[in-house]
């Protein structure tokens, strides 16, 4: 009898996937039979490995298509995916940077996506359809998270529906000059917020964050996705009939109050089954289904678990909590008095209020061995913005050899210039933790160049390949000991945000745009990706093809065609410097030169409390007295 109702209880959780109090509060689910509340990161989750086979048939199917249309020169797409004895993996990588970064992400995914106008016939269209894997960091984890947990949703339609990202008024005041608005957001989210602390949980000002976020994200949904929960994603039929690449977000584990550095920091990534880290400090996943259940040394402490914690705004939060401090700036808006003190009434029940944190409690890793001290130790697990070690553009999980990654397609919406432009920040943080304890899971990553070079090779002003010759790695593998193949480590496909159409390089910290900006920003990350719609190189297709099929290509021995050898010719860093310190800042079509034009950045250090995130000159945010 006791079988029986164990049983049902746990199929109606299978069935009911949103929230089990159907509210922003986590609420009891009976724990799984013979249940271990986590596991070593020695392997893909036996539903990872599930998931990504069946996803291999369509990725291979569409891969195809996308290489027959590529008019590659001496090449038999269909000969070849289907004469492997694998699949062909390509992840998609997008950096933070605020809305920017969400805005040129949507726009540099939407020309891979088959289902955008235009982009089968001059974008990349069929890309999205061939890729295993979609991970986004901050503003990046918005578009991802957004456009997987809509019901795998797409940028055109979003645009056409208009009932997300509506971001015309700032978070702190979403209903613009409809008061009433603002009031009945604040209050739905001051109810939320109670109801999570009177079911036991501690606040943070995370919560009222991703709370804030998914009245722009999830705006269609009841009391905007309250009870949404980002492992909800698995009784998905986008993602049960694996139609969508794997969607992954990051966050770093910090203690409040402290800075890290990407040597020394953990990367935890949430994917549809689990959340954890593969770094050598945690080396260890939980289910993120059960996220908020109280463990010992990974096992449940009764057989009561918990459901609903994981709130798919609140993971989203979790991956942007260098913004979450806006919420502090209520008091210096003009905002109606009664709005305020609904907020001030929400900032009262968070702990950390001055920290951009958010709080993991029970911390699922408490008292595990695998764990360094500091998450071990620690009934709170602590985790913050992705971009906060400089690694803005979320490569790790595609490092990881388990995931059998061919090509990174990595795209670059950071501010690192003092014009808020990318100079490679990210590449060079990601390649230098290889050599540190950190990085010894990882797949090797391949050489870089500083970022002066990055910017006047043009490896900013259009796409660059890295990793180009596996043989190249030898060297790294030397000096770091890899033990990992150099077939397993991706090629890079690196795309830095640059102007066509439109200055995209608006301030990581501007929190509003007119809808015309908006999609002027997302139009000119489209010609990003498409080098302006094919119009600078009617063969990029073909070289994109190159790219993906290049690691296999190795493994086989099997030699390049001519056409191949020119796109690489053309797309590979040659692993040349150029440290000349002039700024080259002016783009031309094909690169930059020296000067720039003088585009007015909006300053913002002095208009925000957020000093911590101003001192992350990743963010290149420089107080430049301009407005
Ligand atoms: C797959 O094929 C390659 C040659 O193309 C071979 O080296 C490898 O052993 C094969 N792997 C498996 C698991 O059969
Ligand atoms: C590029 O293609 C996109 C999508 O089809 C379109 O919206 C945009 O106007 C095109 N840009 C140019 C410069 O033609
Ligand atoms: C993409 O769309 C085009 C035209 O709509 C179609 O012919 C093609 O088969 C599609 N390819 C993929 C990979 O979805
Ligand atoms: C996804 O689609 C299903 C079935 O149409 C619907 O019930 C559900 O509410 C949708 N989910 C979201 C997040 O929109
Ligand atoms: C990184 O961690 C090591 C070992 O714990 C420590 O010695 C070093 O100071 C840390 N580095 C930084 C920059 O925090
Ligand atoms: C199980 O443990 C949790 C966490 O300590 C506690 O809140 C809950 O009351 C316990 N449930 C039962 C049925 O003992
Ligand atoms: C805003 O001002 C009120 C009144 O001075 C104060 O009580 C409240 O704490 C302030 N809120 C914030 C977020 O600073
Ligand atoms: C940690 O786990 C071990 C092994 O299960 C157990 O013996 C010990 O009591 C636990 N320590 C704490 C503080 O809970
Ligand atoms: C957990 O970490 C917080 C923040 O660093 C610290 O204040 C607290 O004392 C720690 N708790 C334990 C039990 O170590
Ligand atoms: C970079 O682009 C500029 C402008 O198009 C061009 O003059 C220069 O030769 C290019 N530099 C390299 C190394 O390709
Ligand atoms: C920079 O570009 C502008 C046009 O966008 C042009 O007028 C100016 O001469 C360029 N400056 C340099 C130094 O090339
Ligand atoms: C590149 O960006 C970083 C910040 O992300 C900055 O510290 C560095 O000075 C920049 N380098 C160049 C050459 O612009």
């Amino acid at each position: 009898m006791f079988h029986l109702v164990t049983l049902l209880l746990f199929n109606f959780c299978l069935i009911s996937a949103w929230s089990p109090t159907d509210s922003y509060a986590p609420g009891e689910i009976a724990c799984p039979k013979n249940y271990n509340g986590v596991r070593l990161a020695d392997q893909l989750s036996n539903e990872e490995s599930d998931w990504i086979q069946s996803r291999n048939e369509i990725t291979d199917k569409n891969l195809i298509e996308f290489l027959n249309h590529a008019n590659m020169d001496d090449f038999d797409a269909e000969n070849f995916i289907t004469g492997l004895n694998r699949s062909i993996k390509i992840g998609l990588a997008f950096s933070g940077g605020g809305y920017r970064a969400m805005l040129c992400g949507a726009g540099q995914f939407s020309a891979l996506d088959n289902r955008t106008r235009g982009a089968w016939e001059h974008g990349l269209g069929g890309l999205v359809q061939a890729s295993t894997y979609m991970v986004g960091l901050s503003g990046g984890n918005w578009m991802v998270g957004t456009i997987a947990m809509n019901n795998f949703t797409h940028v055109e339609k979003i645009i056409e529906q208009g009932t997300i990202w509506d971001l015309s008024s700032s978070i702190i005041n979403p209903g613009g000059w409809k008061i009433w608005k603002t009031a009945s957001t604040f209050k739905s989210i001051d109810d939320d917020l109670d109801d999570k602390k009177d079911a036991g949980f501690e606040l943070s000002l995370t919560d009222f964050w991703g709370r804030s976020l998914s009245s722009q994200f999830f705006a269609g949904l009841d009391d905007f996705g309250a009870a949404l929960t980002w492992s909800n994603l698995q009784n998905a039929d986008v993602f049960t009939n694996h139609e969508m690449p794997f969607p992954i977000v990051v966050s770093l584990g910090r203690e409040p109050g402290t800075l890290i550095v990407s040597i020394n920091s953990t990367l935890f990534e949430f994917n549809p089954y689990e959340m954890g880290s593969w770094d050598p400090t945690l080396y260890q996943f939980t289910p993120v289904k059960y996220l908020g259940t109280e463990y010992n040394n990974g096992n449940p402490v009764n057989d009561t678990c918990i459901g609903g914690f994981d709130n798919a705004g609140f993971i989203m939060g979790t991956s942007s909590t260098l913004f979450n401090q806006f919420l502090l700036q209520i008091n210096t808006t003009s905002i109606a008095s009664t709005v305020k003190s609904i907020i001030t009434t929400i900032l009262k029940r968070v702990s950390h209020k001055e920290d951009d944190i958010a709080i993991y409690r029970p911390n699922p890793f408490y008292n595990t061995s695998a764990a360094i001290d500091k998450i071990s130790k620690n009934d709170t697990l602590f985790l913050v913005d992705g971009g906060e070690d400089l690694q803005n553009i979320p490569l790790a999980p595609l490092l990881q050899p388990e995931r059998d990654v061919d090509v990174i397609f990595a795209f670059d919406n950071s501010a690192d210039t003092e014009y808020s432009w990318p100079n490679g920040t990210s590449m060079i943080a990601t390649f230098e933790r290889q050599y540190n304890r950190q990085g010894v899971n990882a797949s090797m990553f391949p050489y870089v160049p500083d970022s002066q070079s990055f910017i006047n090779l043009n490896l900013t002003s259009r796409p660059a390949f890295f990793g180009c010759d596996s043989k190249n790695l030898s060297t790294i593998q030397a000096q770091t000991h890899n033990p990992t193949s150099a077939f397993s480590s991706p090629l890079i496909v690196y795309t830095a945000n640059r102007p066509f159409s439109y200055s995209s390089n608006t301030s990581t910290f501007k929190m509003s745009y007119e809808n015309g900006e908006r999609d002027a920003i997302i139009q000119n990350g489209f010609e990003v990706a498409s080098r302006n719609n094919m119009t600078l190189d009617d063969e990029w297709r073909a070289c994109v093809g190159c790219a993906i099929i290049r690691r296999e290509q190795e493994r086989q021995g099997q030699e390049q065609s001519e056409q191949c050898k020119q796109c690489f010719a053309k797309y590979c860093w040659d692993g040349s410097l150029d440290r000349t310190s002039q700024i080259n800042a002016n783009f031309t079509d094909n690169g930059s030169t020296e000067g720039h034009t003088k585009i007015a950045i909006r300053s913002l250090c002095k208009n925000y409390v957020i000093k911590r995130a101003c001192s992350i000159t990743m963010f290149g945010n420089k107080d430049t007295g301009e407005d």
